[in-house]
């Protein structure tokens, strides 16, 4: 798996890790014993870094218990969602009673109450609790709010979506981070899971294996991470088979205009 320095963060990321949204909001022992299951894989295949929130439920809390004991060889991203600082506190320390008092990248998740939060961050990361602060949203509507909290100077990474059909941050946001030297973390790199309902043929995919893809979900993933702006992206799944399948498109031969426009148009269909 390559890793890539997340801008100025100063973290090494594995370029594919995992999201835990919807698919670690789980209770019961099969539950968590099969989140346990897509971890396990994810270490053994140095896909490491695990992003979540307090917006995802359980999500937080699972991914705390199935990493006890192992929380040293893991990057933890995961975020404050907080309409007041009160709760905002609290939901941090819950996080860092979780992941053993140090959370890697802490992100201020959709922009919520950002002055606030980021100024209990930026102490948070004074004390060396928190080791770099990030500001997140899915929105493109808030991708103008989402620049001026890039050009602040105060944080040192991102989280956006970007995929074939997802194409806004082109436009201005990875110009910039690309500028400013940002970290950027690429979320929801299958739509949700939109982009998996029409499976394109092996005769479609076929110039695509020269490059190491052999599934279209790696051909998705490889197509973010052909764009050196992006250092990491988190595909969610709560299989350990799909895990490892997506952990493969984590290798070079990168893509070169060809191959991304082939699955931009595959993507399109
Ligand atoms: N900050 C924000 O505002 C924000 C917003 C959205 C997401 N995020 C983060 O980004 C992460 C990823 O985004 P996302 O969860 O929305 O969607 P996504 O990763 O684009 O898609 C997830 C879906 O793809 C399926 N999937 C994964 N790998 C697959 C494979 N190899 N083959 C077939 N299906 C596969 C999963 O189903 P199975 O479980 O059945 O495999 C799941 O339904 C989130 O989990 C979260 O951590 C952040």
């Amino acid at each position: 798996m390559e890793r890539r320095l997340l801008g100025q963060t100063g973290l090494q990321v594995p370029v594919v890790g995992m999201g835990t949204w919807k698919t670690f909001d789980v209770r019961g022992k099969a539950a968590i014993k099969s989140a346990s299951a897509v971890v396990d894989t994810a270490l053994t295949i140095g896909a490491a870094f695990f992003d979540s929130s307090p917006m995802y439920g359980q999500a937080e809390h699972v991914l705390g218990e199935v990493l006890r004991g192992r929380r040293n060889k893991v990057l933890i991203a995961t975020k404050v969602w907080a309409r007041t600082a009160s709760e905002g506190q609290a939901q941090v320390e819950r996080a860092l009673a979780f992941f053993d008092h140090t959370i890697d990248l802490y992100q201020i998740h959709n922009l919520v109450l950002w002055q606030e939060h980021l100024a209990m961050l930026e102490r948070l990361r004074d004390a060396r609790q928190v080791l770099a602060i990030g500001a997140t949203h899915y929105d493109s509507s808030f991708f103008g709010e989402l620049q001026r909290v890039m050009r602040t100077g105060r944080i040192t990474a991102i989280q956006i979506p970007y995929n074939p059909l997802q194409r806004e941050v082109e436009h201005e946001i990875l110009p910039v981070a690309a500028d400013l030297g940002l970290g950027v973390v690429v979320m929801r790199p299958f739509a949700e899971g939109d982009l998996l309902r029409h499976i394109p043929s092996k005769a479609d995919l076929a110039p695509l294996l020269p490059f190491g893809v052999t599934t279209w979900g790696q051909a998705l993933l490889k197509w973010i991470l052909s764009d050196p702006r992006c250092h990491v992206t988190i595909p969610a799944t709560s299989h350990a088979d799909r895990m490892a399948e997506n952990a493969a498109a984590g290798d070079p031969p990168w893509f070169g205009p060809e191959e991304r426009a082939l699955v931009a148009r595959l993507a399109e269909r």
